[in-house]
């Protein structure tokens, strides 16, 4: 989950390494790192933190090579440091690594026992000293990662530069993404599309096993068994995203504020508006009338949609689910019959936890859908059929737009699956679409509350500990605002199922605990008022969110009550989910943390 991009230019490449950085700098930014061949000789500008504090040491003592490898570091072996930030270097070679050399322990101990010498704590740096062996041994560079690579476990996309040759770059991909970017007489690596946009937008994706090596002329591609293999070269859309924050402080409320646009734009992927039908993909490798059971796979905000898609699959299409964390999932070994169906889903497409369950079903024979953000990615290319969330870049850390578009396509899908099962009729499938249709518009109404979260952040900003609560597909809400809250503020946060609480978490209320209580007047309201008199009877801070009928109803004193209009239930935790974005946003806004790049995390979890 770092980033990487290289260049074989024709004029000087450090400017433009740290642009395409600074669009990889979702995937991490514990430190930033550039090589480039200063009179043919490898030279490197590194620094602690942010992208920023690299374009200083630049600014300070430049670099004019023609020729370059950079990096952005999420740290996994060894401390954020200088020492261990990227690109790695011996005098031969330097290289850039996003991913896990899972037996980098022995190899370094073989080096050192051969008398090298390292001088930082990652996994990275065997790789260096690996592939100068080779060089040392007289190998040529092609031949020195040829020889290096097969000895390798784990997972990795590397870029090479070589110590007197500024005609050339290899790169190599296992597990993580790389791909190759095509320009006018001058060659590229990058960790995705984003990256090279501003270079070229015609790329080629490496599959697994393969690398490559970049002249500037053109690509030489070969795959595991040193085979010459072409690959699809295609125009990425990439750079018809603009990345900038627009009138926002953040990208984060740029993304929240975007939702009402691009929920509508998912949404008319999924939905006819004239006919008010459903639509699935017409190649849909599976016909939901034979499946019996679902299995949805995973992690973080992603998994969250999922367990709300639980919900709906259930419940419209009398489908069974089983979900589970992709990173539980993968090991749990879980029984599956070849006939069943599994759905993973991801924004970025590439998280390592979510591939490996993905691979695992479809070991075992299961068709495999995905719902993904980035079309180009590992997991949307993996899988048997994709549902596209059409989000646009996000670029925030905490995920927010990605969310309710994953929201928006699974709702669809679960409602076209009810009707291909005949469990819902063609007067429920129209009810249904047409509350789907509704989203955006409630969405941009549950905007106009930002005024009172903001104000309310300010106190929220105060506690150290909060709980969310929330019943049916408020739950997984409750997860989801939590996990939001504790990732850019910092502020402990939990969230359990209402009925939950008063088995075990209804200890920890006093008048100190706010209590976030997600529930619009549905069928199980009076169910969450229950738990809410149990928290306001031990003097708990209660936040409500809900609508006109549910403030009435309540028979407690909240502490305050968002008001949002009454809504069908289907599209609640869409819109509700505005609310819980905006009150961690401005909650860690108030209390000044780095809201887009929060710490020790990183965008794209591309390791294990
Ligand atoms: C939280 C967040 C993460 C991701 C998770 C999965 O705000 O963004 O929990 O949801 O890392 O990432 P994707 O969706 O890219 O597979």
């Amino acid at each position: 989950m770092c980033g990487i991009v290289g260049i074989v230019g024709r004029s000087a490449v450090a400017g433009r390494l740290v642009e395409s950085l600074r669009r990889l700098e979702y995937r991490g930014y514990d430190s930033a790192g550039v090589a480039t061949l200063e009179a043919g000789h490898i030279v490197r500008r590194r620094a602690e933190g942010k992208l920023v504090n690299l374009g200083d040491k630049l600014a300070a003592a430049p670099l004019d090579g023609h020729v370059g490898i950079g990096h952005t570091r999420w740290a996994t072996h060894g401390a954020p440091t200088e020492r261990n930030a990227h690109p790695h270097a011996t005098d031969r070679v330097a290289v850039v690594h996003n991913g896990i050399i899972e037996n980098f322990r022995d190899l370094r101990e073989a080096l050192i026992a051969k008398g090298r010498r390292f001088q930082s704590d990652t996994d990275t740096e065997v790789v260096a000293h690996m592939v100068s062996e080779e060089l040392e041994a007289g190998r040529d560079p092609e031949a020195a990662v040829a020889a290096v690579l097969p000895k390798l476990t784990g997972a990795f996309a590397l870029a090479f530069l070589f110590d007197g040759r500024d005609d050339l770059m290899i790169g190599a991909r296992r597990g993580s993404p790389l791909a190759v970017g095509y320009g006018r007489g001058e060659m590229f690596f990058g960790s995705d599309a984003i990256a090279l946009a501003p270079f070229t937008s015609t790329i080629a994706y490496l599959e697994d096993g393969d690398w490559a090596t970049i002249t500037h002329d053109g690509v030489t591609i070969r795959n595991e068994a040193n085979a010459v293999v072409a690959r699809q070269v295609m125009q990425s859309n990439a750079s018809a995203f603009l990345v900038d924050k627009g009138n926002h402080r953040h990208f984060m409320a740029k993304e929240i504020h975007e939702q009402p646009e691009v929920v509508s734009h998912t949404l008319s992927r999924y939905v006819d508006f004239t006919t008010g039908r459903t639509r699935l993909p017409d190649d849909l490798p599976f016909d939901f009338r034979g499946v019996r059971r679902l299995v949805i796979s995973a992690c973080g905000t992603a998994y969250y949609a999922g367990l709300t898609a639980k919900y709906w699959f259930e419940r419209f299409a009398r489908l069974p689910v089983d979900i589970d964390i992709a990173s539980e999932f993968r090991y749990r070994e879980a029984p599956l019959d070849p006939g069943d169906v599994s759905l993973f889903v991801s924004q970025s497409g590439e998280t390592a936890d979510t591939l490996a369950a993905l691979r695992y079903c479809k070991g075992a024979g299961q068709k495999v859908a995905a719902v993904v953000n980035v079309q180009e990615s590992t997991i949307a290319r993996e899988a048997d059929a994709v549902f596209p969330t059409l989000a646009g870049p996000e670029i925030g850390v905490a995920s927010t737009k990605a969310f309710t578009c994953q929201l928006t396509a699974l709702a669809a899908i679960a409602v076209a699956a009810g009707r291909v099962r005949g469990e819902l009729s063609e007067a429920d499938e129209e009810r249904l679409v047409t509350a789907l249709m509704e989203i955006p518009r409630y969405m941009a109404e549950a905007l106009k509350r930002e005024p009172q979260i903001e104000k309310l952040a300010k106190t929220l900003s105060k506690v150290e500990h909060v709980l969310y609560l929330g019943r049916g597909t408020s739950f997984p809400l409750a997860l989801e605002g939590a996990l939001k809250l504790k990732e850019i503020s910092y502020i402990h946060a939990e969230g359990y199922a209402a009925g939950e609480l008063k088995h075990g978490p209804i200890a920890l209320i006093d008048e100190t605990m706010p209590v976030i209580v997600i529930a619009p007047h549905d069928r199980i309201f009076e169910k969450t008022v229950s738990n809410m008199q149990e928290v306001a009877a031990r003097g708990g801070r209660i936040i409500l969110i809900t609508d006109p009928k549910g403030a009435e109803a309540t028979g407690v004193e909240p502490f305050e009550t968002i008001v949002l209009p009454e809504m069908p239930a289907t599209i609640a935790p869409l819109v509700y989910a505005i609310p819980i974005q905006l009150l961690a946003y401005h909650t860690a806004v108030s209390i000044g943390t780095d809201v887009d790049q929060p710490r020790n995390l990183a965008k794209s979890v591309t390791v294990e």
